[in-house]
């Protein structure tokens, strides 16, 4: 099994093909002398036998990360969430999150089971991540699911490879907090996520995050390319636990509903 720097570095480079604003950033923020940490990366899958959210995370209990004993709901977007967190300050944490299949549309359900086929029997690992995960789609279910669940569309398109990176802003030392940081970023031509407010979370949760808005990028469908939208990149500042001098290290469901909307077409919602 490869390690997980290499790992790691592997994702970036997939990373980028699908949010061209991540290197951009990562420019930006480096160019201020910055050196950038990531406070957590993300996965989307469906709760499938073999490549469901435990067996992803699965992946990281290997290279020594621990399952938070937390589980995270979206009842609107139907879908369950973990994560796992490593004792290693310079690993992110993980978030995978799954689609309950039981809930979705029978059509919707039945195209998903169709796609995933080739994973009947088969348990996902660590290569898996940094490849295609099945044949590529058909655009005009594309099109046809992505209205029930843009998660669904998306996952189906992409395949279970890491959503999105998300900068550490406690990391970042010439930058007073997440409003500083969002405005030199504007400031620099950067289009970030306005659904629920630029930040989402307060101090009092102990968790503010913003992100950027995906943009178009290309995608292999049976039929060819079609230009849909790719991912974004995320940043996060946490406080102190009250009373501790600990991190708050989990995640607010209110505020990653709405993070999860940084994928939307705007035209189709
Ligand atoms: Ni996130």
């Amino acid at each position: 099994m490869i390690s997980l720097e290499t790992y790691l570095e592997k994702a970036w480079s997939r990373y980028v093909q699908i949010t061209p604003d991540a290197p951009k950033v990562h420019g930006l923020l480096e160019g201020r002398g910055e050196k950038v940490l990531n406070d957590h990366i993300a996965f989307r899958t469906f709760n499938l036998p073999g490549i469901g959210r435990h067996e992803v995370g699965a992946i990281f209990e290997r290279w020594g990360y621990r399952k938070s004993g937390e589980v995270l709901e979206f009842p609107e977007k139907k879908l369950k969430a973990n994560y796992w967190l490593h004792e290693r300050d310079e690993f992110p944490k993980v978030f995978v999150s799954e689609l309950l299949l039981e809930e979705v549309s029978s059509g919707l359900r039945a195209w998903i089971e169709e796609i995933t086929k080739p994973w009947k029997g088969r348990k996902i690992g660590a290569d898996d991540l940094l490849q295609t995960n099945w044949e590529p789609i058909d655009y005009a279910s594309y099109e046809k699911f992505y209205s029930e669940s843009e998660y669904a569309a998306w996952t189906a398109a992409f395949g279970i490879q890491l959503n999105h990176f998300t900068v550490s802003i406690n990391h970042l030392k010439t930058f007073s907090g997440i409003h500083e940081l969002n405005g030199f970023l504007q400031a620099n031509g950067i289009v970030l996520n306005e659904a629920g407010g630029l930040v989402k979370g307060t101090p009092s949760e102990l968790l503010e995050q913003s992100s950027t808005k995906a943009r178009k990028v290309d995608c292999e469908f049976s039929d060819g390319k079609h230009e849909i939208l790719g991912c974004y990149y995320e940043f996060a500042k946490r406080y102190p636990i009250p009373g501790t001098d600990r991190l708050f290290e989990g995640f607010i469901p209110k505020s990653a509903d709405k993070i999860f909307e940084s994928t939307y077409d705007q035209k189709k919602s």
